[in-house]
């Protein structure tokens, strides 16, 4: 049940989706000894195994996954979090089924920091669906700080804005765990055949553009129109990764570039180059956020391990979820994130 404005000291939290992430989630829970009251997956194998054994904790915790089909959602918790997919849509059951059990909801989902620039008919029914419920629904993960709160800050010291822009560089070595979320990305396939085979019309592309859109908005900025295209990244040097049994050839694709342009109609253009992309060595994974404006000002976020980043960004933002008010609430509402060292 929520209670705004006060966040229980050791949160209750339901996991819906136990893979890669929803196990780093679990391994946090224990670490921090907040406690996990279910976990639920679609049906397969993790279905039935003990959370502790599946997150690689070497023991059981008491909770078994559950199939999120059949299983039942009358649980006591202060809050779920979904790591199931990047879409609204297809997250859409998981977001009926924990809302109807009264849950607050903290999504990993791509498409969840921004609803509204994604799928405006979805967030509207979100939003309803929560405020009816009294529980909150919010969308982070790495971009809450590297990309979204680092857009808002960057402007905080300017009394002019003529444009923002964002430039980043992410390497997704480190957290594609399949061959189809390389092949999301376009990684391996010949250059050719990336507008041949329709990966301009990815997902991704609604996805990224909603950074510079939620900037904008979260800056006071008003009626944003955006235009976004997908680019091939090559590298005329073989690079090699791990899912893979051989390198890939100089001239295919080692990821994708997304630029996006959102306008507002207060003139001020926010532009963003985001590249999604294996790493030649010795490059550094960052994000920078510039503001054309009086004055100029840049940050730049450097990280190494962007896998722990969004999971402990998502996992941090628990106490702020659990004490908002109902409704979809943004992480650009919520403050900056605090981190969780001293629990
Ligand atoms: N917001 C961010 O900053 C951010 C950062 C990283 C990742 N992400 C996104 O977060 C999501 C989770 O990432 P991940 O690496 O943890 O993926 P993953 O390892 O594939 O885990 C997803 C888990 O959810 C389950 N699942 C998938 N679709 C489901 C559905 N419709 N209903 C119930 N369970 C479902 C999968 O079941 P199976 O056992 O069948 O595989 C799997 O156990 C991905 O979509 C990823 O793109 C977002």
């Amino acid at each position: 049940m929520h209670v705004m404005g006060k966040s229980p000291l050791k949160p209750r939290l339901v996991l819906y989706g136990t893979g890669q992430f929803g196990q780093r989630i679990a391994r946090l829970a224990v670490e921090k000894n907040w406690p996990i009251v279910a976990a639920y997956n679609r049906a397969g194998p993790k279905v039935g195994q003990d959370l502790g054994r599946l997150a690689g904790l070497g023991r059981d915790l008491g909770v078994i996954v559950q199939d999120c089909e059949t299983a039942s959602y009358d649980v006591e918790a202060d809050i779920a979090l979904v790591t199931a997919t990047n879409s609204l849509r297809q997250n859409m059951p998981a977001y009926k089924r924990l809302i109807g059990a009264g849950l607050n909801i903290l999504c990993l989902a791509g498409q969840a920091y921004y609803p509204y620039g994604n799928e405006p008919e979805l967030a509207a029914e979100i939003d309803a669906m929560a405020k009816k419920a009294n529980v909150t629904f919010t969308g982070s993960g790495i971009w809450d700080t590297s990309r979204i709160w680092s857009g808002i800050l960057v402007a905080g010291a300017c009394t002019e804005i003529k444009s923002l822009a964002h430039r980043s560089i992410t390497d997704i070595s480190r957290q594609i765990v399949s061959q189809e979320q390389a092949r999301e990305l376009a990684v391996g396939i010949p250059a050719k055949e990336f507008y041949e085979k329709g990966y301009g019309d990815a997902l991704i592309s609604l996805l990224y553009k909603t950074i510079p859109e939620h900037v904008l908005a979260a800056i006071g900025y008003t009626d944003i129109k955006s235009t976004v295209r997908l680019e091939p990244v090559v590298f005329d040097e073989p690079v090699s990764l791990a899912l893979f049994d051989k390198p890939i050839p100089p001239g295919d694709c080692v990821g994708t570039r997304i630029v996006c342009e959102s306008v507002a109609r207060e003139g001020v253009k926010a532009t963003a180059e985001i590249e999604l992309r294996l790493f030649k060595p010795g490059e550094v994974e960052h994000m920078v956020w510039t503001v054309d404006g009086m004055p100029k000002t840049q940050i730049r976020t450097e990280r190494n391990d962007s896998a722990h980043a969004s999971a402990a960004s998502l996992f941090n933002r628990i106490p702020d979820v659990i004490a908002a008010q109902p409704g979809i609430v943004l992480v650009s509402q919520m403050g900056p994130l605090k981190h969780t060292a001293l629990v």
